[in-house]
């Protein structure tokens, strides 16, 4: 199936001269986001895989339909403030603007493979923060899985040995 028809590109959002890429559209159209969803277990279907970790928010809707596919739990990765038990964070920058992600520090028991998944892989610094975090807790990555990955921006150069898989590269 060809996906990135299915993607809306939106000039000048959020900021002039970004060309943005929407996955709503393809997450409105069921048969799709099924096909996607079901083509990233194959991709991953490489690694043993005990849980899947994904960013607020929109790694939520890659990685919980994903964990769920695979039978194995999802754990996610906030933005600051909003997990209530006791937490570890760490600073991080985005294409465009910073912030700060969180992790329940009993979220990952020491040994358990880790997958990574979000819906775009940019400049990186969305999964090296993950992966800070994670190796933190104790966890072991085995790789991370996007539905898109932004070629020009080189973030998995930043994501040193990780084994990257993506759907869409542009
Ligand atoms: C977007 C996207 C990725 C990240 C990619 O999330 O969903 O998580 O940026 O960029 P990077 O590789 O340059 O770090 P965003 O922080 O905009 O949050 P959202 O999913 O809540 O919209």
């Amino acid at each position: 199936m060809s996906f990135k028809e299915h993607i809306r590109v939106i000039h000048d959002y959020p900021q002039p001269g970004i060309r943005f890429k929407d996955i709503t559209t393809l997450l409105q159209n069921g048969p799709v986001y099924k096909e996607a969803i079901d083509e990233l277990k194959q991709l991953v279907s490489k690694w043993e895989i005990d849980v899947i970790a994904g960013p607020e928010a929109r790694g939520f809707v890659i990685g919980a339909p994903l964990a769920y596919a695979l039978g194995v739990g999802f754990i996610p990765i906030r933005k600051s403030g909003k997990l209530p038990g006791e937490t570890i964070e760490a600073d991080y920058a985005l294409e465009y603007g910073k912030d700060k992600l969180a992790m329940h520090k009993d979220a990952i028991k020491p040994g358990q493979k880790v997958l990574i998944a979000d819906d775009l892989l940019a400049t990186g610094g969305t999964i090296q923060t993950s992966i800070n975090l994670i190796h933190q807790l104790g966890g072991d990555i085995v790789g991370a899985a996007f539905l898109i990955e932004l070629s020009y921006l080189d973030g998995r150069s930043k994501l040193d040995e990780l084994d990257v898989v993506s759907l869409m590269q542009f």
